[in-house]
């Protein structure tokens, strides 16, 4: 059988990034332009500069990806573009380059949802096992996915208010931290203590939902009320508190969700997948378990196109192209 190569495109954020992948599983480029210089200042991702650079960037980043990837328009069998969720400016920049090759280079486009993209980002590095359970952890979700088929997702929980990542941000921000606050916690954390008992959500019994801005308010509350006290805190204890709370219920709950569906496999997909801590502790909690974990490597965990063609590859494989009315969707459903 002929190989089946892939122009993936993505653009839902703050990084505009185009590569090739090969099979599904082979990365024969992956080039990433972030902007994260251009929103530091501004504490957190402007969507209209955002649009503005990925604007400026896609020529070149597409350009580098199929040049890096020593492939010939001919060779390149589809184009798979992120269409949602995400901001809806950024997204029609991504789609509208992915519509305008398609129609030039007279090739099939292919949508594809972006955290289906987190999720196959794992298939580049390690073959997928169904049934197959996805702790997607990134600055717009927190999301449990049980798999029991190739692009077949099964919502089994959601976060109820801020994502992970998100609340990693807001309190890096209580702290001065600058954004991306995720990395900056995670350093500091190293420095500190957990010493600070925050409160986990864990929500229902059986729940697999959940929740982080109860502890937001109580890092709020805390900062708050020493800073009434004139009581100083340690910054690092802070962070280290903070996460450890992140940690436990993000661990304890897919570790739950395992045993009760008995997945042959655990990923973990995300931003928030870069997390020292939680990349620990989900290797403690599962070492010896029947499930086999796998966490990818850092640039596979941050937005990515690999990702987004190795989830194209298999729509590919199915027929399912879109038409060239595509639209970008920015609250797009899994
Ligand atoms: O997946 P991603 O690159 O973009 C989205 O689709 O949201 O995730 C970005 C999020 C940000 O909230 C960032 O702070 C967080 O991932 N993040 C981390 C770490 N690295 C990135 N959070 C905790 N620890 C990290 N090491
Ligand atoms: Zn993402």
């Amino acid at each position: 059988k002929k190989d089946t190569i892939i122009l993936g495109i993505e653009t839902s954020c703050d990084e505009t990034a185009a590569s090739v992948v090969k099979n599904g599983r082979d990365t024969l480029s992956n080039v990433v332009a972030s902007q994260i210089e251009s929103h530091k200042r501004f504490g957190g991702v402007v969507p209209e500069i955002a649009s503005r650079h990925h604007v400026e960037q896609i020529t070149m980043v597409l350009e580098e990806a199929v040049q890096q990837a020593e492939v010939t328009w001919d060779d390149i069998d589809a184009i798979a573009v992120t269409e949602g969720p995400g901001l809806v400016g950024a997204l029609l920049v991504g789609v509208n380059a992915a519509k305008a090759l398609a129609f030039a280079k007279n090739k099939p486009l292919i949508g594809v949802h972006h955290i289906a993209g987190h999720v196959y980002a794992n298939r580049l590095e390690n073959e997928f096992e169904f049934p197959l359970l996805a702790l997607i952890v990134s600055g717009g979700h927190t999301e449990l996915v049980l798999m029991k088929n190739h692009y077949s997702f099964e919502l089994i929980g959601e976060t109820r208010d801020d994502a992970a990542g998100e609340a990693y941000d807001k309190v890096a921000r209580m702290l001065k931290l600058p954004y991306p606050g995720g990395p900056e916690i995670d350093r500091l954390s190293a420095e500190g203590e957990a010493t600070i008992d925050f409160p986990r959500a864990w929500l229902e019994e059986g729940s697999y939902d959940f929740s982080f801005s109860g502890l937001k308010s109580a890092v709020i509350n805390k900062l708050h009320n020493a800073q009434q006290r004139g009581e100083t805190l340690e910054p690092a204890d802070i962070a280290s508190s903070f996460q450890q709370s992140v940690i436990d219920v993000l661990t304890e709950k897919t570790y739950r969700a395992a045993q009760e569906y008995q997945v042959e496999q655990v990923i973990v997909a995300g931003g928030v997948a870069a997390n020292k801590g939680l990349r620990e502790s989900l290797k403690d909690r599962f070492r010896g378990d029947k499930a086999d974990l796998y966490i990818p490597p850092i640039h596979l965990c941050t937005d990515n196109a690999a990702m987004i063609a190795a989830a194209g590859t298999i729509l590919y494989e199915e027929e399912k192209f879109t038409a060239l009315d595509l639209n970008a969707n920015p609250s797009l459903m899994l």
